[in-house]
């Protein structure tokens, strides 16, 4: 099929390639020239594992092309994907514009009967509005149909969670339409579940609050955890193997972080509010949220002593592996917090680092991961990169002038850390202190 991906971000780029690699003729559109450029020539604007590969054989075998020219995609293509970008605004409801603007551009450029299909995060009700601007734009005799089919990929696993999706959901208006999505994705042999339009917005915003509400809940029973002297890397275990609850996001740590889960969470509860039916649990889940980076940061404070003048070692920026988004990352939050409180802090990412420079300029970028150790007071680790799961603490040591060791993702067994004369502070599984 002839298809146009208008948005070229970790959703427009992979859902372009992806398609592309299953047989398709992809034209994917950013209004960044820069961006559309550097793709033509195989320079990746954000890390993804495998995307460099898929993008480069993909747009050599000429089923993948890139450009800003969206009145062209649109009378190319037979269905047009909007990927852009949905952030939040500042009382929590999600931002429409740049999906009102390709609507509007969409309208004024339609030749014929397309179908659009809403693959950007967007609130109950958007896959009407964007009917309703692209009505006001169009030719009356010409007709289109407006999908909703969310994005559940992560970054970090981005090209294989596309790829193999649990499921494909897919808001259809009619039948004909729905068939149509089927068909395009038939090659994947994956579930599929048809639904209303507003059912398949409602299912991408329950799906990440579930999940985001699954981490808080895990970081509230660690946070008793500490207080009462259970460990809960024990009560995850046990908790996590009952086939109902399930051990996925189930990980004590810092808290969520990255471009959905807080703006999405954001965005249900502003919407739950907006209906008179305020969804209380997801109001919880985002003040446990906003005070998880400050646990560890106490733990580190009450163990050292205060802040100020102190050097800290922190491993990773990224809001999680595989990624070099800092978007709501907590793991820049705390470096941030610890720069504000008056220490130093020398710090090690595999990916974030070019990306963190100008956000965080105060911050030591030290080029090697055991280089934060040197004259550090402590060693924080704050992204659970595979590079930092296999730490050598007798060299880390050895580095530091200290000897305080803060697992902000609970990725190692304490014990293994104290045999090198270290303290270990996780999440919920007590202090060394
Ligand atoms: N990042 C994720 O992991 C993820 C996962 C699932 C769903 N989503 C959702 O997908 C959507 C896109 O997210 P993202 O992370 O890919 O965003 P992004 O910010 O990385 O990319 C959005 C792109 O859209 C482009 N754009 C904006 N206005 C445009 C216009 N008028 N014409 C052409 N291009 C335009 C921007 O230049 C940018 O390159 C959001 O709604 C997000 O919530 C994201």
């Amino acid at each position: 099929m002839n298809l146009a991906v208008i948005g070229i971000g970790y959703v427009g780029l992979v859902t372009g390639a992806v398609f592309a690699d299953l047989g398709n003729m992809v034209i994917c559109v950013d209004n960044m020239e820069e961006k559309v450029r550097m793709l033509e020539n195989h320079e990746m604007p954000f890390y993804e594992p495998g995307l460099e590969e898929i993008v480069a054989i993909n747009h050599e075998d000429g089923r993948l092309s890139f450009s800003t020219d969206l009145a062209d995609a649109v009378r190319r293509s037979e269905i047009i994907f909007i990927a852009v970008g949905t952030p939040p605004m500042d009382d929590g409801q999600t931002d429409l514009s740049y999906v009102e603007a390709v609507a509007a551009e969409i309208g004024r450029n339609i030749n014929d009967y397309k179908i659009i299909v809403n693959k950007s995060t967007v609130p109950v009700g958007t896959g009407e509005m964007v009917k309703d601007i692209i009505n006001r734009f169009k030719p009356s005799n010409i007709d289109v149909d407006v999908v909703s089919n969310p994005e559940f990929l992560s970054e970090g696993t981005a090209i294989s969670d596309a790829m193999s999706p649990d499921r494909i959901v897919i808001g259809a208006p009619n039948k004909r339409v729905a068939m149509k999505l089927i068909e395009l994705y038939s090659t994947m042999e994956k579930p599929m579940v048809i639904t209303s339009v507003r059912s398949a917005e409602m299912i991408k915003y329950a799906s990440n609050a579930f999940l985001a509400t699954k981490i808080s809940f895990i970081n509230s029973i660690a946070n008793l955890c500490d207080r009462v002297g259970a460990d809960i890397e024990e009560v995850t275990r046990g908790v996590g193997l009952d086939s109902r609850i399930g051990n996925k996001f189930l990980r004590a740590g810092i808290g969520f972080g990255g471009s959905c889960f807080p703006k999405d969470t954001e965005s249900l509860l502003y919407v739950s509010r907006k209906y008179g039916a305020e969804i209380e649990i997801i109001d919880a889940s985002i003040r446990v949220n906003r005070k998880q980076p400050d646990i560890l940061m106490k733990k580190a404070a009450d163990a050292l002593g205060g802040l100020e003048g102190k050097t800290i070692g922190a491993l990773g920026l990224s809001f999680k592996p595989g990624t070099d988004d800092l978007r709501e990352s907590n793991a820049l939050a705390i470096v941030s917090a610890l720069l504000t409180a008056g220490a130093t802090v020398r710090v090690y990412d595999p990916m974030a680092m070019e990306k963190c420079k100008p956000m965080c300029p105060d911050a030591t970028y030290c080029e090697e991961l055991y280089k934060v150790a040197e004259g550090a007071d402590a060693v924080m680790l704050l992204t659970e990169w595979n590079k930092f799961k296999h730490l050598n603490f007798n060299r880390l040591r050895e580095l530091m002038s200290g000897d305080m060791f803060f697992d902000g993702r609970n990725i190692y067994d304490p014990q293994v850390v104290r045999r090198a004369g270290l303290r270990y502070y996780g999440i919920g599984r007590g202090a060394d202190g």
